[in-house]
């Protein structure tokens, strides 16, 4: 059982939470518990989607880290601390690796420690901040991070949060701005295309949970990487983006993808 900090409602379910507990963390309370087992009843899968996310994270900042150089990570709505974070795949494939993490709830904060302890050579910090704050966000970075080199931004099942698609695109113009050429955007979110029921599990999650989340289809979800170079295999559902050789993964409600910034 987790100790609230201050400013932590156990009462009202909160998303990093209700994720932690379908990744198998214990970062979570009985409220969050009771959503995300309504949840299961709806997507009795919905467990297996979330860490097939996790999956395309490690996937994706692997690659980056070992055959693309990045050595700069700004992971926005990074999550509460997981049994593999960005900043341990990262430093697995390049020590050196920098990463900045943020996230806007608080039980995070709370709970940051693991995700700044890392190799010697490399650093990792942890923001609470808000990515409707850009600004906010780059400016803080900085004390971690070179914006003179690659950045890989990060924006793992967090553009959800962001219902409305120009809002969401601003946000995203602004971050991209501020980072050098040759830096990559990689996201994954939520869709409305393989299964009827996703529709009413995210009903659940906007009744009783927060914060609130809206469903992309793949088609919404591609305008996020407007302007930038999409690397193949372009975006796909998660479990099929680079899957172990041989293997055939059936599409899930979750899309993903990667882009270089040209
Ligand atoms: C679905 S979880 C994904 C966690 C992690 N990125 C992962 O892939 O496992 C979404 C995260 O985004 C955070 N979040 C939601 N809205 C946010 C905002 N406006 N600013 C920063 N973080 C936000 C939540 O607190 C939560 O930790």
């Amino acid at each position: 059982m987790p100790s609230a900090g201050p400013e932590v409602n156990p009462d009202v379910p909160q998303g990093a939470r209700i994720w932690n507990y379908w990744l198998g963390g214990e970062d979570n309370f009985a409220g969050d518990r009771r959503v995300s087992d309504e949840i299961l009843e709806v997507v009795p899968d919905m467990a297996l989607l979330a860490q097939a996310t996790r999956a395309f994270l490690n996937r994706v900042v692997h690659h980056l880290a070992a055959d693309l150089g990045v050595r700069q990570f700004l992971d926005i709505g990074s999550g509460l601390p997981t049994s593999d974070n960005t900043h341990q795949i990262a430093q697995r494939a390049d020590p050196k690796a920098r990463v900045v993490y943020v996230d806007n709830d608080p039980h995070v904060l709370a709970k940051a420690r693991p995700l700044v302890t890392g190799t010697e050579e490399g650093e990792s910090a942890y923001l609470s901040a808000d990515l409707r704050d850009p600004d906010n966000i780059i400016a803080a970075a900085h004390d971690t991070l070179d914006f003179t080199e690659p950045v890989a931004l990060l924006l793992m099942g967090v553009l959800g949060h962001i219902a409305d698609d120009n809002e969401a695109r601003a946000l995203l113009r602004r971050l991209l701005a501020a980072l050098p050429s040759g830096s990559y955007l990689a996201l994954y979110d939520a869709t409305n295309v393989v299964d009827p029921a996703s529709v009413e599990a995210i009903e659940i999650w906007n009744r009783k949970a927060n914060p609130r989340y809206v469903l992309r289809s793949p088609t919404r979800l591609s305008a996020f990487f407007d302007g930038l170079d999409l690397v193949p295999p372009g975006l796909v559902s998660c479990p099929r983006w680079h899957p172990a050789p041989g293997a055939d993964p059936a599409e899930i409600d979750q899309f993903c993808g990667l882009a270089r910034k040209p």
